[in-house]
Parts: structure tokens; C-alpha cells; sequence
């Protein structure tokens, strides 16, 4: 029997693709693991009316390790006009499969690494005032708080009237109480201590760990006095215990211009959700965007890893798939640090940096090529080849 069980979920467009690249570089590096098929995504709404069917939470329950690799979601609208005509009009709604599974196990820390590879064509490059290019190394780990904030899911069209009854008491409504309903939208952005208190301590844990001499707390706690105002306050006091790492504080809109101006300044950041998925799309975007943008989402007893794009439909049919696998597979690296495999996922990350730095094999987005079928034609490596350089890399 293999040490590990991990549920794998593909979801739809190429997830499909990048997730079976996952499993053969866990399988070179001599990961000892099975792993269990689960449905999630598209396929599961249209035909059941659930985008996370209860038998994948079952086995996420069961072996608390999944692998996803991503789904499709549309809006409201066309979400109804493709579920099954049988299940029309029975009160499915359709809800993201991922905050579902954040919030069901209770996956309330995020981490997103996002580190410059050498040789990444896509790297960041910046001018030096006498001439020439630079090329800061960027090491950012955004950890960002998963189940809160403004991606609760607290959201009201044309409000019920106890509830604009109850906000009429707070002062700054009054600006808004003649809105008619159906002209007023409301979304609650929701901290609670627990939760910002857990967020910053599994920063300041990491910061430790991995010797980072700071941890940046970004929010906007000048205008949101109380929500960000929490989570400030609870990331000074969990740094009372951490006296040998900073605490530094950064407002949302300033960070995002300091990060395109000096990136290599900052390394671990603490955010709530919303700003904790903006900052690290941003700083994703300075090491090479989605072909190189892995994240886990962890919590007590599950822990769910995961690329940050998502299926990107447009591509999902070629063949020869053209995807950058290496995001999946950095994800699957993450997961090989949370078993305690941290010598088996250096070696994942020392293999995709020496493809990387060698240049020979790159996908279409490392040439900044449009995605196509003619990528081939134009020196791209499909998603394949570049999974196999990396696994030669291992040997
Ligand atoms: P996307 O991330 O799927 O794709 C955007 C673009 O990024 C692609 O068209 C492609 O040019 C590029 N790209 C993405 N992954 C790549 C890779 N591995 N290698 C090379 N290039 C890559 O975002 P989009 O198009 O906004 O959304 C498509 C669908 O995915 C939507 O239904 C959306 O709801 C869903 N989505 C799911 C996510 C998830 O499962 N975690 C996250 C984001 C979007
Ligand atoms: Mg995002």
C-alpha cells in the first residue's frame, strides 16, 4: 500500500491537461502515493445541479489531500441555460466549487509563492537610470486569507426590508437609504478575529521557517477602520511572539504600485482575501503569470493544492495540448513541503529551474506567443515535452 492517498481532481478545460503532468513528475521523484479520481466542475453542475458533488467531499474527507487542477464557472444567466432541462426551475443554484470546498473544510490559509526562476523570459526587467536593464529576484509568498472578507458570499440584490432597516441604523447609510431595491446591490466584508489572527500566525510561522526577517501586512485599515483595522491589529500582536521578525504594514493601492517598483523589497505578505488574490496576481505577473502561478490552500486537517488559472477553455481542445504544466506542478511541489517530502520538492523545484535556466524547452507562453495550433510550428514545446524535460531533469 502507498503511503499517501491523494484525491485528484482535473475540473475542466485544461485541468484535464496539467493535472496528469502533476502526477508523472510526484511518480519521477519517487513520491509514494495513489491516487483517487474525484468529479468536480461544469460536468457535475449541468448534469446534477452541483459543481462539488458530495462524493468528492467525502473523499477529501477521507484522505485530506487533494490535487485540483481547475474549473470552468459562468455568470448567473448562462450557468441556468445549460443546467439539465429536467433540473430547471428546482432551485439549483450554482456555486463555485472552490470556495465551496474552502469553506466546507475550513481551508482558511492560502499561500502563493511567487518567485522569479533565472531565465525566465517572462521575468520582470526594470530600467536602470544609467541605461541598461535590471533584473530584480523576486520572492514574494502571499498568504491570504481564504474563507472571509468580500468572497463570503454575503451579498444581497434589491435587499430584504429588515435588513436596510437594520443598516438605516448605522449613519453612513443614510447616504444610500432612498435607493429603490432594485437599484441597490449590497456585499458584507466579513473578518473575524479567529480568522485574521490565523492568517497572520501561519505568516509569521513561514517567515521563520523559511528565514525571512519580515512579514508585510497589506490592507487599508485608514478607510476600512474595522475590517482591515482587525486584521492589522491582530497581525501586531501575533508578532509579539515573533520578536525576532517585523512586522511592516502597506495600504493595497500603495503596494500595488511599490511592487512593479522595487518587487525584490518584499517577501512574505499577509492579506485578507480580496487584496491577498489581487497582490498575488500582481506579483505572479513579475515571475511569468499563470503558466508559473501555484498555490495551497490549507486548513486544519485538508489541505487542497492547486494552479491559480483557471481552464482556459480556448486552449482545452488542442492537440497536442500547448499549456504550461509547470504551475500544476509547482502546486504538487507545495503539496510534497506539506507531507514533510520537503527534499522531494526541492528536487521538483531545482528540476523546473535548470529547464527553466537552459531555455532549450519552452511552452508558447514563455515566447510570448498567441496560443494556436501553429505554436509548434514557432519553437513552443507542447505541455508534454515540457513536462518530460522536467522529469529528465530529476534523473
Ligand atoms: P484562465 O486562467 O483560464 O486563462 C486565461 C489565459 O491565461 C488563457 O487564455 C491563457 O492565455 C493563459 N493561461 C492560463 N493558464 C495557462 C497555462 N497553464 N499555460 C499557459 N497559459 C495559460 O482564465 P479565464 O480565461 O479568465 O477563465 C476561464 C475559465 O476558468 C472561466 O470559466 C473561469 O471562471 C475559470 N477560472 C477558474 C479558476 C480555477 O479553477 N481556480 C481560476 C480562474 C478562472
Ligand atoms: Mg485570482
Amino acid at each position: 500500500m502507498a503511503r499517501w492517498t491523494v484525491v485528484t481532481m482535473p475540473g475542466d478545460g485544461i485541468g484535464k491537461t496539467v493535472l496528469p503532468e502533476a502526477i508523472r513528475v510526484l511518480d519521477a521523484v519517487g513520491f509514494d502515493a495513489e491516487y483517487v479520481h474525484a468529479d468536480i466542475g461544469w460536468d457535475c453542475w449541468i448534469n446534477e445541479g452541483n459543481a462539488l458533488p458530495q462524493r468528492t467531499i467525502d473523499l477529501l474527507k477521507q484522505h485530506k489531500l487533494g490535487l485540483f487542477g481547475a474549473i470552468t464557472s459562468k455568470p448567473k444567466k448562462a450557468a441556468d441555460a445549460e443546467l439539465r432541462p429536467e433540473l430547471r426551475g428546482k432551485g439549483f443554484s450554482y456555486f463555485s466549487p472552490i470556495v465551496g470546498m474552502r469553506q466546507i473544510f475550513n481551508l482558511d490559509t492560502c499561500i502563493r509563492p511567487c518567485r522569479s526562476f533565472p531565465g525566465n523570459p517572462l521575468n520582470f526587467i526594470r530600467k536602470k537610470p544609467d541605461g541598461g536593464f535590471e533584473e530584480p529576484v523576486v520572492d514574494a509568498v502571499i498568504f491570504r486569507q481564504n474563507t472571509e472578507g468580500l468572497y463570503a458570499g454575503v451579498e444581497w440584490s434589491d435587499p430584504p426590508a429588515e435588513l436596510r432597516a437594520a443598516l438605516s441604523t448605522h449613519p453612513k447609510f443614510k447616504a444610500f437609504k432612498d435607493v429603490p431595491g432594485p437599484d441597490l446591490t449590497l456585499g458584507l466584508r466579513i473578518i473575524t478575529r479567529d480568522a485574521a489572527r490565523r492568517i497572520a500566525l501561519a505568516a509569521f510561522q513561514y517567515a521563520r521557517k523559511h528565514g525571512y526577517s519580515s512579514v508585510t501586512i497589506c490592507e487599508k485599515p485608514n478607510v476600512l477602520r474595522e475590517t482591515s483595522g482587525m486584521m492589522e491589529d491582530e497581525a501586531r500582536r501575533v508578532q509579539a511572539d515573533f520578536p525576532d521578525i517585523r512586522l511592516y504594514s502597506t495600504n493595497i493601492d500603495a503596494q500595488m504600485m511599490w511592487l512593479t517598483k522595487d518587487p525584490e523589497n518584499y517577501g512574505v505578505i499577509v492579506a485578507s482575501n480580496l487584496f491577498g488574490d489581487i497582490i498575488s496576481d500582481a506579483f505572479a505577473g513579475l515571475v511569468g503569470g499563470l503558466g508559473f502561478a501555484c498555490s495551497g490552500n490549507i486548513g486544519d486537517e485538508v489541505a487542497v493544492f492547486e494552479p491559480t488559472h483557471g481552464s482556459a477553455p480556448k486552449y482545452a481542445e488542442l492537440d497536442p495540448p500547448i499549456v504550461n504544466p509547470i504551475a500544476m506542478i509547482l502546486s504538487a511541489a507545495m503539496l510534497l513541503d506539506h507531507v514533510g517530502e520537503e527534499e522531494k520538492a526541492k528536487r521538483v523545484r531545482a528540476a523546473v529551474a535548470a529547464v527553466v535556466r537552459s531555455g532549450e524547452v519552452r511552452t508558447y507562453d514563455m515566447l510570448r506567443l498567441r496560443g494556436g495550433p501553429d505554436v509548434f510550428s514557432k519553437g513552443a514545446a507542447s505541455t508534454s515535452e515540457m513536462t518530460d524535460a522536467i522529469i529528465a531533469q530529476l534523473r
